[in-house]
């Protein structure tokens, strides 16, 4: 019988990795007790569909409009809607929801690919806001609340997308002031929360757009809660007008007809589970990924994100989600992408994602003490092995991002336009079909639709001297890089 995919799971877990990546629940039973236990006694009957009494999701009137009640109640928003198609389609919904065709939207460049997903489907006009680039660690910053004012009072969008936090856990200051300014201006806020499931939850971590008032907030609460992969929740603030048979409308056109009923009781016993001990197991868990990340940058050579935004030369004013450890070693010559092998291959330490210059090590609540003891141990031996030979590193690459490039089309128009592949040195004045983003550090500088300039080209070319990876590139041979345009 031939199974590579099961295979492949086997063999992975035959390997006993300690999981850094999602989900939350790290393999353990954190928030899936309950549903665990049914599953022992009934086994793959627990799989159901929406039979009699078990309600449905589209339209929830019984068992899932009562779940549903009860997580809102929890995350004290207006109403909730649980996801089984990833933050993802809670981000598209919300999009499809607020903006109509031809209206615009305001985004941070680096937005997550459903929104762009989202523009396509819902015709809408990106108006883009470029972040910053933070030049020891080439991570793209969060956007401040300033910086969305001044684009809004500029553009007049229909919505704004506030990204709380970044993929590596940063928040830009301010967003609660940003969005105070929206709401009196009419434009929808819709928060990408996906990694911020935990926020209403602690002090000690950023603000959630729940408490800041926004209109629609989505989580991605596999990620960190202890759900399984694939749920989320979109929340409906407690200010907002936007109704919740609306979001239940758009969430059809983009979920499943057959939602899986493990995934939705995995929510609500990851909600109930949560209520009942798990602020105590969360605040236990950010003091301890405190100190992990103090104790980290400890080590000769190694640093911390959380370490250097909690310092007193923090330039940027962002706060960081402390469980989210960005590790990086560049100093004594390991680059993220080394720091992560080594981890995976000397530690057996399964990181989330690793780029140039570290290493994204996510806990989540079904991280224990072993867990991180594991990762210090690491990180000290790793410090005081022998010194590496000093890799390049893109630091002393970075050129900055070139100027946004002039729009031609929108991102639907492009998507339905024919294209051809050109290569990139002859790219100039054509207009891309591709999202082209080099990583680092993981900003976009073309979106389809958009005319291709020199300084752009001269910035792949750079980035592909170094060694980034450009995706959206089509590979000619080996030797030529070439970019689909569309046709003239
Ligand atoms: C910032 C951000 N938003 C949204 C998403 C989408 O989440 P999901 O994978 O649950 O659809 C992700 C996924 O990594 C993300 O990083």
């Amino acid at each position: 019988m031939s199974t590579p995919l099961i295979n492949a799971i086997e063999n992975h877990l035959k390997k006993y990795m300690t999981s850094f990546h999602t989900p939350g629940h790290k393999g353990r039973m954190m928030g899936t007790r309950k549903l665990w236990g049914i599953m022992k006694d009934y086994g793959l009957g627990v799989d159901l569909t929406e039979v009699a009494g078990l309600d449905e999701l589209a339209e929830p009137t019984g068992a899932i409009a009562e779940a549903e009640k009860l997580a809102a109640r929890l995350f004290n928003s207006r109403d909730t809607a649980f996801l089984v198609n990833g933050a993802s389609s809670g981000l598209i919904a919300s999009i499809l929801t607020c903006v109509k065709p031809g209206e615009k939207i305001l985004v941070p460049r680096n937005i997550h690919r459903s929104v762009y997903s989202a523009m396509v489907l819902a015709g809408v006009e990106p108006v883009y806001i470029r972040p910053e680039v933070c030049s020891g660690w080439n991570m793209p910053l969060p956007i401040e609340g300033k910086t969305y004012i001044e684009a809004m009072d500029r553009e007049n969008p229909k919505a704004i997308i506030v990204v709380n936090p970044t993929y590596d856990g940063l928040v830009g200051p301010d967003l609660g002031e940003a969005i105070k300014f929206a709401r009196k201006q009419g434009i929808a806020t819709i928060v990408d929360e996906a990694h911020g499931t935990f926020f209403p939850f602690s002090k000690k971590l950023p603000e959630s757009g729940l408490e800041l008032g926004a209109d629609l907030i989505i989580h991605g609460m596999h990620k960190t809660f202890g759900s399984l992969t694939q749920t989320g929740l979109l929340h409906i603030g407690r200010k907002s007008k936007i109704s919740f048979s609306g979001i239940k409308r758009a969430l059809s056109l983009v979920q499943s007809t057959s939602p899986s009923y493990i995934l939705m009781a995995s929510i609500d016993g990851a909600r109930s589970e949560f209520e009942n001990g798990g602020r105590e197991g969360l605040k236990d868990l950010i003091d301890k990924c405190e100190k992990t990340n103090h104790i980290i940058g400890t080590n000769k050579g190694f640093d911390t994100l959380y370490k250097e935004i909690n310092s007193d030369e923090n330039k940027h004013n962002s706060r960081v989600d402390p469980t989210k450890i960005a590790v990086k070693a560049s100093d004594i010559g390991f680059n993220g992408f080394t720091l992560s092998r080594l981890f995976r291959e000397n530690y057996g330490i399964e990181s989330e994602m690793a780029q140039d210059q570290y290493c994204l090590l996510l806990a989540g609540i079904g991280t224990n003490d072993a867990d991180l003891e594991i990762v210090l141990k690491a990180c000290e031996k790793i410090s005081k092995a022998k010194k590496q030979k000093l890799q390049k590193s893109s630091c002393d690459y970075i050129i900055s991002l070139p100027e946004l490039p002039p729009r031609e089309y929108m991102p639907r128009e492009s998507y339905y336009s024919n294209g051809e592949v050109v290569p990139l040195k002859r790219a100039e004045g054509r207009i891309s079909k591709q999202l082209v983003c080099p990583y680092p550090p993981g900003v976009p500088i073309l979106y389809p639709g958009e005319r291709v300039t020199e300084d752009i080209i001269a910035y792949i070319e750079r980035q592909l001297e170094y060694g980034a990876t450009v995706q959206g590139l089509e590979r000619d041979g080996n030797k030529s890089m070439g970019l689909e345009v569309i046709e003239n």
